[in-house]
């Protein structure tokens, strides 16, 4: 029953003194000790364990209009940064939650990959159009590939070197998994970069650390939270001094009702933007959710696309709304955009999307991990 949508990055973890260089690019050792792989698995095991929801269990959560909201959050970013045609990678690709907002942009291929297998079978059965009788049934007019793995510690690049360049890579709800150590945290924006084309757009939303800092230094202990969700840092940090030279590792319990109960890890935005273009990876923009809302609920089409949605009541007879609890939460994530430099190849043509079909098996899921 549970999953959903949490995290944020941190000014109030001090700006590095220079650029992030404990691991440089090159040489860094990307093995991983035993505690890194069990919390990974903690989070696929939460993940996978997650069963699909009915749409009257969906419309009961105490949380519908915080997801809607996040919808719609991740509805404008795709309308914003989608074209006709696209090859799309979705990097921690859940359960397929956007599947019909790629298919709205007209994308001409996809591929998903998520470390919990659950989630890559509920994909796959929702991609088919065969997912069971309460949910939508829907045929997707791109192909696509689906791969189970770890994106934090596979070299993508070598998994997905036939299917790329990307023109778009998107990590909703998912790149703070990332942040557990240094290597990781490089793995994924390594894959990232390696696998965008120049020119291309790097999508994503997560938990805004400043937030999450600002309120754990409030709180009286290292726990805070509200009617749908806490978050609780480790005795370790009891004096709440989150050190700028360690801005990797810092984990706390996340629990948000009827979505999600795991160990996540804070992403000092700064940290984030510094490495992202050690990779070659330019911030376009960072946004708290809440800024996200007001900018884009300017614009006509977005306010219809809530409408739609109904985050905030369909303006008709529909009055219901986010409850203020739900908006705290939202305030806990943040929205970016990253841009791979250099000039987009036009003499290029796009032959990937024969790789990908549009039905897929069982066995037409690919199974990848580090040591392959
Ligand atoms: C909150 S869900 C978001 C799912 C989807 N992106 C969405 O927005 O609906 C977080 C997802 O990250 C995935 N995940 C966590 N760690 C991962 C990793 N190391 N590699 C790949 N996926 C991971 C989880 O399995 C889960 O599906």
């Amino acid at each position: 029953m549970k999953r959903g949508y949490h995290e944020s990055p941190s000014s109030s973890v001090g700006p590095p003194k220079s650029r992030v260089r404990h691991n440089p690019k090159g040489d860094t050792n990307f093995l991983e000790d035993e505690s890194t792989k069990n919390f990974a698995r903690k989070v696929a095991d939460h993940y996978s364990a997650r069963t699909n929801q009915t749409l009257e269990e969906r419309e009961a959560s105490p949380i519908i209009h915080l997801k809607k909201l996040n919808n719609w959050i991740k509805s404008v970013l795709i309308q914003l940064y989608a074209h006709r045609g696209d090859a799309v990678l979705d990097i921690a690709c859940g359960k397929g939650g956007d599947l019909i907002k790629w298919d709205k942009a007209k994308i001409g291929y996809y591929v998903g990959i998520d470390i919990a297998e659950g989630s890559i079978e509920d994909c796959r059965t929702r991609y088919n159009g065969d997912a069971d009788h309460h949910q939508r049934r829907k045929k997707f007019a791109f192909p696509a590939r689906l791969i189970c793995g770890d994106c934090y510690e596979v070299r993508l690049d070598k998994v997905l070197a036939d299917d790329a360049p990307f023109d778009i890579i998107s990590c909703q709800f998912a790149l703070h998994y990332s942040w557990s150590t240094e290597a990781r945290a490089r793995r994924a924006l390594a894959n990232v970069s390696a696998l965008l084309r120049p020119g291309g757009t790097f999508i994503g939303t997560m938990p805004d650390a400043n937030v999450i800092m600002k309120k754990v230094r409030q709180a009286e202990g290292l726990a805070f939270g509200n009617s749908v969700y806490w978050i609780r840092f480790d005795e370790e940090f009891s004096e709440k001094k989150f050190r700028s030279s360690c801005p990797f590792g810092i984990k706390y319990k996340f629990h948000l009702e009827d979505a999600v109960d795991c160990p996540e890890w804070i992403v000092p935005f700064h940290v984030f933007k510094l490495l992202a273009e050690e990779y070659d990876l330019d911030l376009v923009f960072v946004k708290n959710s809440h800024e996200f809302v007001h900018e884009y609920l300017k614009k006509p089409e977005y306010v219809e696309l809530m409408r739609r949605l109904g985050a905030l009541g369909d303006g008709n007879q529909d009055q219901s709304t986010l409850s203020q609890d739900e908006w705290e939460v939202a305030y806990l994530y943040l929205a970016f955009v990253l841009k791979k430099r250099g000039q987009p190849d036009r003499t290029q043509s796009n032959v990937r999307r024969d790789k990908g079909q549009m039905n897929i098996s069982k066995e037409d899921i690919m199974y990848v991990s580090g040591e392959a």
